[in-house]
């Protein structure tokens, strides 16, 4: 198996033995993250970074990642500073870029941006959110979560808030349909899932079910994954307002948990995560965070070759 130049754009391209050898791979970089310590892995490789959406984790957990590994980060900055303020297409840039770089890890308010980059580039290009449409690095640092805190084989989760528009929950769906899992919905009906992803897992033989309530699951899930309500994403900030404290999660609610439920949540939050239920065993949305760094650390060095 050979990850040497691969775009991640989307996580359709990956079976579930790639997924795996992904993990893996973290698994043996994390000591070097937990530790905050450097390797050497990515001497004289430089990673160009460019975003055209705000970011904190993703951003910056790839950048730490290419620096515990000894290589370099060439950020692009603020758009607005940049010839793209001139006018530059996409394309051009990425041409541009890629002569500078080894890999380029990309976030655009465009579905399909990272696809249309990786047309015109040399090096990989990794999907840091494209619009609505994909975030593959964060489904794989979802998936090594729940495997580090819980488990992925026989895994009960329910996916809770936006999930029309919450690009991480459509990339893990389908992740989470290779390893079988059971899946219940919690959204208002504005909110739900696209009907084309929930038919594309029942015709994988996922189990599926569909809630307004958290409370209609919570007694049997191993995993709750939250989701902010996509502000950014609504054409009209009335509807937005409708639904924007649709969920709720509280230490009350997750009284009628399992002991070992984990709350996820892909970050930053709005109102869906009382701050109480931080100092509960169930929270695990702060790990999740620092998981990114491992397992970026992991694409990076297989994408740029250093690891096989
Ligand atoms: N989870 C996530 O993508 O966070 P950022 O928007 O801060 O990168």
């Amino acid at each position: 198996m050979t990850f040497k130049d691969l775009h991640i754009i989307s996580m359709k391209s990956f079976s579930r033995d790639m997924i795996d050898h992904v993990l893996n791979t973290a698994e043996m970089l994390e000591p070097i993250a937990r530790d905050k310590t450097k390797s050497d892995i990515l001497k004289g490789k430089v990673l160009g970074v460019m975003f055209f959406e705000p970011s904190t984790r993703t951003r910056m957990s790839f950048e730490t990642a290419m620096m515990r590994l000894g290589g370099d980060v060439l950020s692009l900055g603020s758009v607005d500073a940049s010839s793209i303020a001139k006018g530059e297409t996409l394309a051009d840039t990425i041409r541009v870029v890629d002569g500078y770089t080894n890999a380029i890890v990309l976030r655009h308010n465009k579905e399909g941006a990272a696809q249309l980059a990786s047309e015109f580039s040399s090096v990989p290009i990794l999907n840091a959110g494209d619009g609505a449409g994909h975030h593959p690095t964060q489904t794989f640092l979802d998936l090594y979560t729940i495997r580090r805190e819980s488990h992925l084989d026989g895994l009960k989760i329910a996916l809770a808030g936006d999930l029309k528009y919450g690009r991480t929950v459509h990339s893990l769906c389908y992740a989470l349909s290779l390893y079988g899992a059971e899946i219940t919905l919690i959204s208002p009906k504005e909110l739900r899932l696209p009907a084309e992803i929930i038919e594309d897992l029942k015709s994988r033989n996922i189990k599926v079910t569909e809630t307004e309530a958290i409370e209609d699951a919570i007694e049997d899930i191993d995993v709750l994954y939250a989701t902010r309500v996509q502000k950014e994403r609504f054409p009209d900030p009335a509807e937005y307002r409708k639904v924007a404290n649709s969920l709720l999660i509280t230490p009350e609610l997750l009284e009628k948990a399992k002991p070992e439920l984990k709350v996820m949540h892909p970050l930053p939050r709005t109102n869906e995560i009382d701050p109480r239920v931080d100092n509960t065993k169930h929270a695990c949305y702060f790990k999740q965070s620092f998981y990114g760094v491992p397992v970026r650390m992991a694409l990076l060095a297989l994408v740029m070759g250093a690891l096989e």
